[in-house]
């Protein structure tokens, strides 16, 4: 065979066999005649795709992995009632619970082929991660081989045992969960932690096929431990009033947690029976069935000693406090956040005032209360972040709340407790919202300073002009080699296709994050539905999406009208697919209108329907299947009776949801 003809004889015999191997968990030759195709394949061409494309054990950080089961996030409680309130609402009378402490490390997703480990990742955007497969190896407990030859997704925490970090770590790190990120995501040897001091604790594990039959998460949880999984510890919670223990839990783990051997930041309440789970349901971001209940915040106190005023993204012109350097849970913390003009005047707080400042897990520390006059004793034994110390003045004077943009100059207006500068061509929106869409949509070689330096030669001023850029644009450019250039044309040109969500949420409207931009985009389907309700006005209102509110659709609808143009321009240059709608079930591709008056709240009902797979509508058309009516149903009634519509009352609804399900349903698809 021919040099060239026996490279793609190779590449396809490697790529066959090892989506065979990895995905099908059903070889057709040995490790070994896999080697050998591998190795003649790397000596005839070293740079052959295949070869980089690879599944199995790429270099940390260098692979996004898609997540066949999202690695959600859960709803957060802080309180007693947080705890009461969740019992409430996801009773089903007389559940069992299930408490496990909240672990604060890193969270990993190993996935197992036919009992094999095959590919670990992080958790990322929820929806991708990192492969940190090669790394995640090296966890000291992380089995390779589990003791039953299944394939199934086992997530959890990696954590580093806090007698290591106090051995090994403690003087180079502020917190153990830092260095297991660090250590998951770095290349060999040029990290701070090693991956082999890290533990893993899981909490969940799906299956892509068969599925154990299962009906509690305790008993998934014993199923991992005889897998050879260690899970985190779990208490089950059953009395009468659950939610009683459940609270003196929280009480007890406040006080052993000090003494406890990871870190933890709170306990995760769960609902233990999972059809009880599947019943319950999601938000757009969070299952019905968890809680994540934290410990209260650790606060400290410090000493104002200036602000700066920051233009944002959106336009909003925030205060950032710089304080005297303060430990607070393990980090030092210098500048902290004063959110808005009406912070600051509730606060009545001034530069040289003690001040307390609170920093509750990833969330930016805020000055939270004002004690008026610091002392000088206020400002001694203080420490920068790098050991050196602090030798600040203490300076009193009054916070000047500026008139003029701090970025563009022009003048500011006052919308509510926020400074807002609203020319969109203002330097920081523009700037900040260009590297929001890179950032957003995962641009790795795009950063801050690439942005800045288009920006400033003026190749670039709108989201749309970046999809213009040529290579010479780029690499003529200080600092930016051709091999730059190329990552950075390469990145642009993975985005150039992208769903309705990722848009939504590149486009880095205020309010509008990724959960809200997913719900938006499973409500209208396409970019140009959602056009056309803002073009013709529509009547179907926003709210009645669960989750949205009449200040987030009004802020929405004016966002995409400011950014029409742009919107437009955009969409000529990339295509935005379509968004699938939100749940599937027994109303699947039938849409709904509610009308009259109900027992139950509207949006209740509406989100009853979409949990179900239907859609929901504002008004009655030929095309409608279903009306809902309640009492004094009135002109919609009308016009449905005269379609010859489909007209149920609540009653009629209701019961639909209690007849069972056709087809076959296993239990694991609550969660995808
Ligand atoms: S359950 C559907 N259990 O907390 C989500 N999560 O706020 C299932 N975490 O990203 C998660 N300890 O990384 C669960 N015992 C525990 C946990 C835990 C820590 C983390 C996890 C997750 C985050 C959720």
């Amino acid at each position: 065979m021919a040099g060239a003809e026996r490279i793609q004889h190779l590449a396809d015999a490697v790529r066959y066999h090892r989506e065979l191997y990895y995905n099908h968990a059903a070889p057709e030759v040995s490790d070994a005649e896999f080697d050998a195709l591998w190795d003649e394949l790397k000596e005839l061409d070293p740079s052959n795709d295949v070869l980089h494309e690879v599944g199995p054990e790429p270099l940390p950080g260098t692979v996004k992995v898609e997540h066949m089961f999202p690695m959600r996030s859960l709803d957060k409680g802080v309180s007693d009632e947080d705890i009461i309130h969740f019992v409430t609402q996801s009773t089903f009378g007389g559940n069992r619970y299930l408490g496990q402490p909240k672990l604060d490390g890193s969270a990993l997703s190993l996935e197992y082929v036919s009992g094999n480990l095959h590919r670990a990742a992080t958790r990322g955007s929820g929806e991708r991660g990192e492969d940190v497969t090669l790394n995640a190896k090296l966890v000291a407990n992380v089995p390779l081989r589990l003791n039953v030859a299944v394939d199934c997704h086992v997530r959890g925490e990696v954590v580093m045992p806090l007698a290591t970090f106090d051995e090994k770590y403690r003087d180079i790190s502020p917190n153990p969960r830092n260095l297991c990120s660090g250590a998951l995501r770095q290349k060999h040897g040029d990290g701070k932690a090693d991956a082999s001091d890290l533990i893993f604790q899981a909490y969940d594990v799906k299956f892509p096929k068969e599925s154990p039959d299962m009906q509690n998460d305790s008993e998934l949880l014993s199923w991992l431990q005889d897998a050879g999984i260690e899970p985190a510890p779990w208490t089950i919670f059953e009395s009468e009033e659950p939610q009683k223990e459940m609270i003196e839990f929280t009480q007890e783990w406040g006080t052993k947690r000090a003494s406890y051997k990871f870190e933890i930041d709170g306990i995760v309440f769960k609902l233990d029976n999972l059809s009880q789970r599947e019943n319950l349901g999601m938000t757009a971001h969070h299952p019905r069935w968890a809680l994540a209940w934290k410990f209260p915040s650790q606060e400290a106190f410090s000493v104002l000693l200036g602000v700066d005023w920051q233009t944002g993204r959106t336009g909003a012109v925030t205060p950032v406090a710089r304080i005297a350097p303060q430990m607070v849970g393990g980090v030092t913390v210098e500048n902290v956040t004063l959110h808005n003009v009406g912070e600051v005047q509730r606060l009545g707080v001034k530069i040289g005032d003690r001040v307390t400042i609170t920093r509750r897990g990833d969330v930016i520390p805020k000055i939270i209360d004002n004690h008026g006059p610091a002392s000088e004793e206020d400002l001694q034994n203080r420490f920068h972040a790098d050991g050196t110390a602090f030798t600040g003045e203490l300076l009193v004077s009054k916070i000047e709340i500026p008139n003029a943009c701090p970025a563009c100059g022009r003048e500011l207006n006052m919308e509510g407790a926020f400074l807002r500068c609203i020319a969109l061509e203002c330097d920081a929106r523009t700037a900040r919202s260009l590297t929001y869409w890179c950032r957003t949509l995962e641009m790795d070689g795009i950063g801050e300073k690439l942005i800045e330096a288009l920006l400033e030669r003026g190749i670039v001023e709108t989201i749309a002009d970046l999809y213009r850029l040529n290579h010479t644009q780029i690499s003529n450019l200080e600092r930016m080699g051709d091999k730059s250039a190329y990552n950075a044309l390469d990145e642009l040109a993975k985005t150039r296709t992208l769903n309705l969500a990722r848009f939504l949420h590149a486009l880095g409207m205020e309010r509008i994050g990724p959960e809200v931009a997913t719900t938006i985009s499973q409500h209208f389907t396409s970019l140009e539905n959602l056009l056309r309700w803002t073009d013709e006005g529509l009547d179907e209102e926003l709210t009645i999406i669960d989750g949205i509110g009449e200040k987030v659709a009004a802020i929405f609808r004016e966002g995409i009208n400011k950014r029409r143009s742009l919107i437009d321009e955009l969409s000529s240059i990339i295509s935005v697919t379509n968004e699938s709608e939100a749940s599937s079930g027994i109303f699947d591709g039938k849409s709904f209108c509610i009308t009259g008056s109900l027992s139950r709240p509207r949006k209740e009902i509406a989100l009853a329907i979409k949990n179900a797979g239907g859609k929901v509508v504002g008004s009655v058309s030929n095309n409608l299947d279903v009306l809902v009516a309640g009492q004094k149903a009135g002109s919609k009634l009308a016009k449905a009776e005269s379609f010859g519509l489909e007209i149920w009352s609540e009653d009629e609804l209701f019961g639909k949801f209690a007849e069972p399900k056709s087809g076959p349903k296993t239990l694991f698809d609550y969660d995808q």
